[in-house]
């Protein structure tokens, strides 16, 4: 038996990239998977024959989401991945709207859906992943709020693991930023528009970055970090090609 056999995972923002890339593992390794997203995505059958994938079309940022996920699936594992792909422009070039969609989008995910958890509350044992972003600690100056709300993630889940422990509940929160990726959408986009700015081809950009994070060493750290034991897990990883490292 795998060690994530039976214990249900919702992937929120499955269909493509890193949240693909996490659902793919976790049911490879055995679990039963709730891949929620509002367009379909493909995914492979898993090899080992207890795991599986159930897609699910919604919208992650409805108030009403989250809850009813959570009601129908009692998941001991959650990923909230979803996000919106910023708008590169420099902060002239913004308007208010472009500037704070990843607040309505990423930020707002995270509140319903971490509340929800505390709300119902999920099981004792439950493990909760935000994936943020490594820009909530360099800054991002072409994606207008992007990097404050990914910040903010990263806030919301420190907030609900003290107040989960405040309850008394046996639940661990923790966020993974991961390191800028090309290799997927939201990504390619941002790697594209440093890359103009900085008056360098996207060869020579994405050479500097080293080893790149892909969907799969997403999927396979994400997997690690929930089989660990929940008294050693860190309030925060930073997540790159060369897999998580604790942030101090
Ligand atoms: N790639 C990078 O370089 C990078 C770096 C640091 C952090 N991150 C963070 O990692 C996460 C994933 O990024 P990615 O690069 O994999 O992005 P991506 O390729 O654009 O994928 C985003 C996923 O989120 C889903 N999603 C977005 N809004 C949703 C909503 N309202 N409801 C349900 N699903 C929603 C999308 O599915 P639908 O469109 O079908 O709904 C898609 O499956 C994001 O939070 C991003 O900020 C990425």
């Amino acid at each position: 038996m795998s060690h994530l056999s039976g214990r249900t995972t919702i992937v929120v923002g499955a269909s493509r990239g890193l949240g693909h890339g996490i659902a793919t593992a976790f049911a490879e390794a055995g679990a039963p998977v709730v891949a929620v997203s509002r367009t379909p995505g493909e995914f492979p059958e898993p090899a080992n024959g207890e795991g599986s994938i159930h897609a699910v079309l919604a919208d992650a940022g409805d108030a009403t989401v989250a809850g009813r996920l959570l009601d129908l699936h009692e998941p001991l594992n959650l990923i909230v991945v979803a996000g919106a792909n910023p708008h590169m422009r420099p902060l002239q070039q913004h308007t208010w709207e472009t500037f704070s969609a990843n607040w309505e989008s990423d930020v707002r995910i995270t509140f319903h859906w971490l509340r929800e958890v505390l709300l119902k509350p999920l099981r004792p044992g439950a493990r909760v992943v935000v994936v943020s972003s490594g820009a909530a600690l360099a800054g991002s100056p072409l994606s207008g709020g992007y990097a404050g709300a990914k910040a903010t993630q990263r806030f919301i889940t420190g907030y609900a693991q003290d107040e989960a422990q405040r309850a008394g509940l046996d639940i661990s929160f923790t966020t993974v930023l991961p390191r800028m990726t090309p290799l997927t959408e939201l990504g390619r986009s941002a790697a594209r528009a440093y890359a103009v700015r900085n008056g360098q081809s996207q060869e020579e950009y994405l050479q500097q970055m080293g080893p790149l994070l892909t969907p799969e060493i997403a999927g396979s750290s994400l997997v690690e970090l929930v089989g660990s034991q929940a008294e050693a897990v860190a309030p925060g990883y930073l997540l790159t090609g060369a897999g998580l490292k604790k942030l101090g």
